[in-house]
């Protein structure tokens, strides 16, 4: 059994010492190896993943950076749910707590898997603001402003692929864009200052890789750990969609946004 309790830990005055002995199984690139570890109660899953590194198995394979949810490189399937690996704590998750890569994108070794293919989705709805001819400033978007009610719900997202790995429609059509291109695009198309808005569309509405695959499951706003929705993204451009195949017109952003661009233009 392997030891992850530092013993620094109890010397603080008031701070609860629970002591947990946990089995973590985790899908490896040769089948599936279990460990046996106690950790304290707020250990969080890459704790206990770091401890075997270290002191059980070393070439145990697996990506983190940042360690507070910020950089999004530690997703894995954990307890079969989509997650962070630094913001998922040892505590709830009961004495047998499986570690899986995430879905729907090729391993490289272990829990590190080859993002290429979800970077390369993103690529496809050109993720940067391309800014309109004739805006005085196409850079700011006053954090206060109206101009930021649509985007900033959809603005935070750090790639970490959660979503995809959920979405139930990239397993059975990986051409799919899938959640976090999708929510990007929508994100860009709702930016009155972006002036790709037709291009966007027009990837996100085809037929095999698009909008349209989408069956609303929700699976991605379950794992999101952003709290976005891509799922409203996603129906937001079916209705953009649709608007401009009855319409015959170039979609018109949101009114609220677009009287905040005419002023700054
Ligand atoms: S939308 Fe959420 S789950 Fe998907 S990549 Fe962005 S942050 Fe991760
Ligand atoms: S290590 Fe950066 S999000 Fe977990």
């Amino acid at each position: 059994m392997g030891v992850l309790v530092s013993p620094a830990f109890s010397d603080f005055v008031g701070y609860e010492v629970r002591v947990l002995t946990v089995t973590i199984r985790i899908a490896r690139s040769n089948g599936e190896q279990a460990f046996v570890v106690e950790t304290l109660a707020q250990q969080t899953v890459l704790d206990a993943l770091f401890y075997i590194q270290n002191e059980l198995e070393p070439s145990l394979s697996f990506r983190c950076s940042c360690r507070v949810g910020m950089c999004g490189s530690c997703g894995m399937v954990i307890n079969g749910k989509e997650s962070l690996a630094c913001r998922t704590s040892l505590n709830p998750l009961g004495a047998e707590v499986t570690v899986q890569p995430l879905r729907h994108i090729p391993v490289i070794k272990d829990l590190v898997v080859d993002m290429e293919g979800f970077f390369s989705k993103y690529r496809l709805v050109d993720p940067y603001l391309k800014p309109r001819p004739g805006l005085v400033n196409p850079i700011v978007a006053p954090p206060s402003g109206h101009l930021r009610e649509e985007i900033d719900l959809g603005l935070e997202c750090i790639s970490c692929g959660l979503c995809l790995s959920a979405c139930d429609v990239v397993g059975m059509v990986p051409e799919f864009l899938g959640p976090a291109a999708l929510n990007r695009a929508y994100n860009l198309v709702a930016d009155v200052r972006d002036d790709l808005a037709e291009q966007r569309l027009s990837m996100v509405g085809q037929s095999r890789v698009g909008v349209w695959q989408c069956h609303t499951h929700m699976s991605c706003v379950e794992v999101c750990p952003k709290n976005i929705a891509p799922t409203r993204a996603i129906s937001h451009l079916k209705r953009t969609l649709i608007r401009r195949r009855i319409t015959g017109h170039r979609p018109r952003p949101m009114p609220k946004v677009q009287r905040i661009v005419q002023e700054e233009v």
